[in-house]
């Protein structure tokens, strides 16, 4: 009873509250802010009175059936005074323009005008910017503050304008605004053309989106502080732009390739830092009039425009003040420079068009009273032509140009102790003088060139970079390649090796690009004793399989080394994502809902493999080594097929047909006792591979609290038994524990001693798919310790698990 009572009150001062709230909405109507708005203008407009009806006053237009007010057109009247604030109380209005004026105070509340088109109160005196003020403008097409130099500080009200989606034109230039520009922003505005916002104190780099905006006018334009930073490339992608003011920044980098800008007709830069080449994409603009680039630090030879084109150059660093080419040795250098990218302005330019006029920079520090010298850079020339280039500790960073090649007559090349990575050329084999290149103390990664005896070559402290293995046959290149086989029987080069990516018994991966652009991985398999056919063999049968979850393999090559060339997964490999010691969130990277999909595409791979194909093809090393991630979690197999070819003693086996990894490897496949292998074999590794996915950890690791005997799926037995969560990152829905278990039983059922005991890929698939209730309950494995070969060291080499093997199993 006293609960109703309680409730009843509450109620009565809800209803209260309301009748107020609409009491109030309703006594202020449009009448009553018209009334205001005559009283708030001075001097009042000519023809404004209290003795007409609003409607009939100059520059007031309304409705004609239903008098509501549709615009309030009021430009360049020498108004004053502060706009009524409750200005959406003009349901209907369509257009407000009160540009050139006087208007001060607060801009007014417009929340809500659905049918706002026109918002134009530049050049007046306003002063701040209320949080809020032009929210759910859903029809705006044109918003202009421009000027309104008294505004309080504002930063781009992005959450104001989400749902102006019709914006064209935005015109925010001088009105006090800082901070930086929201990312996505001209993501939302598909419509705008116009976009002003020059001098105000907007800084940071510019969004991407713009780049693919279709914005004409574009004025960016002196801001105050910083300035806009980074680079102008946005620019290359627009091919609306008809205008485009950037001057006044603090943009850096090269200006790029423009060839897109067919439209493009006022080009502003001055005044940033661009560097470089003027890109000769600039110079056959065909609708450019007017182009400004002084006050930079352009470089190479003065540009020249069509007739007609109005251009400022000067100041900046072209080689010479008349038109004509610089000398080669600036071009090479200018070149060389280019690849060094960011601090690219840390370099001194280059004036003058006399590479062996370039004074030598000392930078030099004073550490505790005495002068160190710090950096160098220098170069030098004999007879004309440029022996020694010296810049070591100077902050470099970028890549070591090819262009060094073109200095035929370098002796000494010392880049040391900067930041340079990338690879080093091979290109500069090729220079007959040298004799010192000193890269030491950089990043630089990929494999060295074969340089002849006589260079004294000095590479320490570069992690990454390896000693060229393939000496014999490989030439001088860095690349491992030479032709490419690919798919489809055409030939194609191999570029740009990059890093190595992995690394095994079997040889290295890299990663790599195609001609193409695509990005691949090649793996070059150590020399194997076996003959070529067999290696060709097995990449027919490989590129025989096509399927979503196994990976493709794009091409191979033969001759000199053998390599497989395959796409490119970012994510990596599978054992990246499960959890090792030191790393105890490294599982929770994934959750539920992914493992369970890598489970499921893992499965409908080895079953295409055991049934889908031309002829069934069992993988025998499935582990998560070799379950290859795409960028969405995709889970693909790899590395099958292989063991033909690797002879050696490595991690993969082939004696009598049986291979595979410690951990993974199903019992028959160690000892004949439990069966023959089969493709029951890869379910077992499977089941092993998801059980190590679920528990979060190796399966050669016992858990925590566990004694260090027991053996794994022992331990997840046990919890199943017990009904936990698995202790590592706990399921947080039934749903997500019912998946968990169901992934569990399943799993449990492959690793079933008897091999005829397990499913078949097509019924764990079933299963996974089906209700958990419709997955029997898996006996224990019975597998018990001593058969288990020391678990300890996961990967052991054949050799140990031939002798442990013979050693171990009774035959
Ligand atoms: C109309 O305006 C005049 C002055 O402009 C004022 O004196 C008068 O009270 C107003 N009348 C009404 C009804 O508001
Ligand atoms: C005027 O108002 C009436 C009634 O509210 C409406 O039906 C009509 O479309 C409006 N006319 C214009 C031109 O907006
Ligand atoms: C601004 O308004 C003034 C009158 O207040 C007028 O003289 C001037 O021409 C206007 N300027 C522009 C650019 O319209
Ligand atoms: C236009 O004004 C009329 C009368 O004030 C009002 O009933 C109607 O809701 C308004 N229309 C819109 C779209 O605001
Ligand atoms: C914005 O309004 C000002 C007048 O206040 C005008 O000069 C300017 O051209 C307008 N901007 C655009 C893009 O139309
Ligand atoms: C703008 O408003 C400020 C006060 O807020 C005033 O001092 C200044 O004179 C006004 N400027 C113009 C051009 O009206
Ligand atoms: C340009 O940016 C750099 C680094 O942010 C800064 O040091 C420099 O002062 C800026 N230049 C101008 C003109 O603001
Ligand atoms: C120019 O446009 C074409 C077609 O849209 C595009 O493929 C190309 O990458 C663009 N070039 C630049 C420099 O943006
Ligand atoms: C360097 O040499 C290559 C090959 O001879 C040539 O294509 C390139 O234009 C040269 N670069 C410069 C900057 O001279
Ligand atoms: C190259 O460097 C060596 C020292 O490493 C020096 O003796 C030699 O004079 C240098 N040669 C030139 C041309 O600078
Ligand atoms: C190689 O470079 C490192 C670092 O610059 C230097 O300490 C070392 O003495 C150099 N080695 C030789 C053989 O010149
Ligand atoms: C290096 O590669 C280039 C292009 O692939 C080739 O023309 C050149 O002959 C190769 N050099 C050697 C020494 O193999």
């Amino acid at each position: 009873m006293k609960i109703f009572i309680h409730g009843y009150v509450l109620l009565s001062n809800l209803l209260l509250i309301i009748s107020i709230a609409a009491i109030t909405a309703a006594e202020y109507n449009e009448a009553d802010y018209m009334s205001d708005l005559l009283k708030a203008l001075t001097p009042t407009p000519t023809g404004w009175s209290n003795k007409t009806h609003y409607c009939k006053w100059k520059g007031i237009s309304c409705n004609s059936t239903s008098q509501a007010v549709t615009s309030i057109i009021l430009p360049s009247s020498s108004l004053t005074g502060t706009l009524p604030p409750y200005l959406y109380t003009l349901t209907n209005l369509t257009h407000i323009d009160l540009h050139n004026n006087s208007l001060n105070g607060p801009l007014p509340y417009f929340g809500s005008l659905y049918l706002l088109q026109t918002v134009s109160l530049g050049h007046n005196n306003f002063t701040s910017y209320p949080y809020d003020c032009i929210q759910y403008l859903y029809d705006l097409r044109t918003l202009n503050l421009s000027n309104n130099l008294n505004l309080s500080n504002w930063v781009f009200p992005m959450d104001d304008l989400r749902n102006s989606v019709y914006l064209d034109t935005l015109d925010l230039e001088a009105s006090n605004m800082i901070g930086s520009l929201p990312s996505e922003m001209f993501d939302w505005f598909p419509n705008l053309h116009t976009f002003i916002i020059s001098h105000n104190q907007i800084d940071g780099n510019l969004p991407e989106s713009l780049g693919k905006s279709t914005v004409r006018n574009l004025r960016l334009n002196n801001q105050g502080g910083s300035g806009f930073r980074g680079t102008i490339n946005f620019i290359s992608s627009m091919g609306n732009l008809a205008q485009a003011w950037l001057q006044n920044n603090n943009f850096t980098d090269r200006i790029p390739n423009m060839s897109n800008c067919t439209n493009l007709s006022d080009l502003q830069l001055q005044s940033n830092s661009l560097t470089g080449l003027i890109p000769p994409s600039l110079l056959t603009l065909p609708n450019l009039r007017i182009i400004s680039l002084g006050d930079n630090r352009l470089q190479g030879p003065i540009p020249v425009f069509h007739k007609g084109v109005r251009a400022t150059l000067e100041p900046n660093y072209f080689c010479r003040s008349d038109v004509g080419p610089c000398d080669p040795h600036i071009m090479i250098l200018l070149e060389i420079f280019e690849a060094f990218r960011s601090p690219y302005f840390v370099l001194p330019p280059i004036t003058g068009n006399n590479a062996c006029t370039i004074s030598p920079i000392w930078l030099s520090s004073n550490i505790n009273g005495i002068w160190v010298k710090d950096g160098v850079f220098m170069i030098k020339c004999e007879r004309g032509k440029i022996v020694s280039v010296e810049i070591w500790n100077y902050g470099l960073k970028g890549t070591i140009s090819p262009a060094f090649s073109n200095l035929t007559s370098l002796v000494n090349l010392t880049l040391s102790g900067n930041s340079l990575n990338g690879s080093i050329p091979s290109s500069l084999t090729t220079l007959s003088k040298l004799q010192l290149l000193d890269v030491s103390n950089n990043n630089l990664s990929g494999v060295i060139p074969i340089f002849s005896s006589r260079v004294k070559l000095n590479t320490t402290g570069n992690v990454f970079l390896m000693q060229n293995k393939f000496r014999q046959g490989g030439g001088e290149n860095a690349t491992i390649g030479g032709d490419v086989q690919t798919r489809g029987s055409s030939k194609a080069k191999l570029r740009h090796v990059i890093w190595i990516i992995g690394q095994g018994g079997y040889g290295i991966v890299y990663k790599a690009s195609l001609p193409d652009g695509r990005q691949v991985a090649v793996k070059v398999i150590n020399e194997s004793k076996g003959n070529g056919e067999e290696f060709i063999n097995e990449v027919a049968s490989i590129s025989r399989t096509s399927h979503v979850n196994i990976v493709s393999l794009l091409g191979f090559c033969f001759e000199k080394k053998r390599a497989l060339i395959y796409e490119f997964m970012s994510n990596g490999s599978l054992d990246n994502f499960i959890l090792k010691r030191g790393f105890p969130d490294a599982i929770c990277s994934l959750d539920w809902n992914k493992m369970y999909n890598i489970a499921m595409g893992i499965a409908r791979g080895l079953e295409y493999l055991h049934q889908g194909c031309i002829s069934r093809i069992l993988h025998l090393d499935i582990k998560p080594q070799n379950i290859l991630l795409d960028e969405n979690f995709c889970p693909k197999i790899s590395d099958f097929g292989l063991a033909k070819i690797c002879q050696r003693n490595d991690s993969v086996v082939s004696i009598l047909g049986t291979r595979g990894t410690i951990g993974y490897i199903a019992p028959e496949v160690f000892s004949r006792t439990y069966g023959g292998v089969s493709h029951k074999s890869d379910v077992y590794s499977y089941g092993m591979l998801i059980l190590e996915m679920i528990g979060g950890r190796k399966n050669y690791d016992t858990g925590g609290s566990c004694t260090s005997e027991m053996y794994f799926p022992d331990w997840i037995y046990k919890d199943l038994e017990q009904g936990n969560n698995l202790e590592n990152c706990l399921a947080n829905s039934d749903e997500e524990n019912d998946v968990v278990r169901k992934i569990t039983m399943v799993s449990l059922w492959c690793i079933q001693t008897n091999p005829s005991d397990r499913p078949s890929m097509s019924k764990v698939l079933e299963m996974l798919q089906g209700p958990l209730q419709s997955v029997p309950y898996p006996p224990k494995p019975f597998l018990n310790s001593p058969e288990r070969p020391s678990l300890q060291t996961s990967y052991v080499s054949s050799s140990n698990l031939l002798e442990t093997n013979s050693a171990k199993t009774p035959v």
